[in-house]
């Protein structure tokens, strides 16, 4: 359920999928599959009556990183697309997209905004080639990441040294195993950090979301 602000979303106006979110925090990557496999019809309509609204400033961090807009971008937990769409209004052009789940990645494929889609489980190696991309993004989906440290060696691997890597995690989420992740990643050489923000509004209109959970918005850069 969702609760009505200042005239947004009303209960009723989302899926039952968008109400159990924090729900699937702890799921394995079956189930995970499963549930966003079942929210793919309705997750565009959904997230902006939730008020969401990192795939707009996952984009503007690419452009204010300085990304070319002809560099081949790996949208990591791309889901239906709605960051891959925002990269596209902000002229990037060579997008390739990965996701647990099937049906996000057709509702991704008919946005047309994708160069490459792939059925990819982020808890595996990321079977890509050393260095394609220039930049990689990786929007929401650090929370079903189990072993993140391994993640994030594997994107230091596909991203060409200089890179931007940018993502977003769960303030609540940061602290401890992942917090030491990152500066693990740091210690060893693979990137330094870029910038770190303040925690954000990620769900602001969601019931278990609104002021509790909000996200930082990390950049990291390929050494
Ligand atoms: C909250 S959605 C975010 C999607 C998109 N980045 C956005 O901002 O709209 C989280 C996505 O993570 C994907 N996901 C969850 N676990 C995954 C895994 N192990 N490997 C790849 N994708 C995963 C889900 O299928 C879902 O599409």
């Amino acid at each position: 359920m969702v609760e009505s602000r200042d005239g947004d979303a009303s209960p009723n106006d989302v899926s039952d999928s968008a109400s159990d979110l924090t729900r699937m925090t702890d799921a394995d990557p079956q189930s995970l599959a499963a549930y966003y496999d079942k929210w793919a019809g309705s997750y565009d309509a959904d997230l902006p009556k939730m008020g969401y609204d990192a795939p707009m400033r996952a984009a503007a961090i690419m452009q204010d990183q300085g990304v070319a807009p002809d560099a081949p971008i790996l949208d990591a937990g791309c889901g239906t697309g709605l960051t891959g769409l925002e990269l596209s209004k902000a002229g990037y052009r060579d997008i390739t997209g990965i996701d647990i789940s099937l049906e996000s990645l057709q509702a991704a494929e008919a946005k047309g905004v994708y160069r490459h889609l792939k059925k990819r489980d982020m808890n595996k190696p990321l079977a890509f080639g050393d260095n394609g991309f220039g930049a990689l993004q990786c929007i929401g989906t650090l929370t079903y990441v189990r072993e993140v440290r391994k993640l994030f060696a594997e994107f230091c691997r596909v991203v060409k040294r200089g890179g931007i890597i940018s993502f977003t995690q769960r303030a609540d989420l940061y602290d401890g195993a992942f917090a030491k992740a990152i500066q693990a990643t740091v210690r060893v050489g693979l990137w330094e950090q870029v910038s770190h923000s303040d925690p954000m509004p990620y769900l602001p209109n969601h019931q278990d979301f609104g002021d509790q959970k909000r996200v930082f918005y990390d950049v990291y850069r390929v050494k």
